[in-house]
């Protein structure tokens, strides 16, 4: 059994004054009759919860699909910069969400935000060959030979080695736009792969993680809860 107004708090509906406001205010159902006391008992897998007519999501962990915009950061807190946690609506949060693997400031695209440690490891290890596909504009044109690199493991500038990635070229009168496909996720590592075939990445988008697809209604900056079908999509199918 949990207080409420802790519950609701952890649940991100605002600071713990804020919880107990909005419980007087009457916001509160719990079994459907209007709960005004934020000290009331509540077991969140059995008693029923709304918050202004909707329902508290119960389920321990979240996995949350977020359209990326640029200009956000791939952090839980910032000094400077809005992060992608501002962003999660308030009746998504949990306590200890934070982003399963970043994207870069400038990158826009799939993130997977959870408070669930165990799968982001899972989707994240290289070991585990969940690949992630990016969609890229290039100031140049790639080459066959390029491909042929990217297969083969591209070496970065300072001599890291990089496991074997795919690179598309999905239409031959537009050679500067291509797909790419890697399992890992070295610090700006598809930059830093074009950088050494000598070209500069000037817009990237994550379209996919494993078969799980960026939702093509999902605007950017907006976000939405993923089912467990969804979360089976990341792990089936990773065979490249
Ligand atoms: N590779 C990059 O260079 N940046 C990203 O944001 C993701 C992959």
């Amino acid at each position: 059994m949990d207080r409420l107004d802790k519950l609701l708090t952890e649940r991100g509906y605002g600071s713990r004054k804020e919880v107990q406001r909005l419980i007087r205010s009457g916001a509160v159902c719990v079994n459907e009759a209007v709960c005004k006391q934020p000290d009331a008992k509540i077991n969140i897998d059995t008693d029923k919860l709304t918050v202004s007519g909707k329902a508290v999501n119960a389920d321990k962990f979240v996995y949350i699909m977020m359209n990326k915009p640029a200009g956000v950061v791939s952090a839980t807190e910032d000094r400077r910069d809005k992060t992608v946690i501002d962003l999660v609506p308030p009746e998504m949060r949990r306590p200890g969400l934070f982003p399963a693997g970043r994207l870069d400031k400038d990158t826009e695209g799939l993130l997977i935000l959870t408070n669930d440690g165990d799968f982001a490891h899972r989707m994240l290890s290289p070991r585990k060959k969940v690949y992630k596909q990016y969609s890229a504009e290039l100031n140049g044109e790639a080459t066959e030979a390029m491909i042929l690199r990217f297969e083969q493991g591209i070496t970065l500038a300072d001599g890291t080695k990089c496991l074997p990635a795919t690179l598309t070229i999905p239409d031959p009168c537009q050679k500067n736009k291509i797909i790419v496909s890697i399992c890992e996720g070295k610090f700006h590592q598809v930059k830093k792969m074009f950088a050494a075939c000598g070209l500069r990445v000037v817009h990237l988008q994550r379209i996919s993680i494993g078969n799980l697809y960026l939702d093509s209604n999902l605007t950017i900056g907006s976000c939405k809860m993923l089912t467990n079908l969804d979360i089976e999509d990341i792990f089936i199918g990773n065979i490249h």
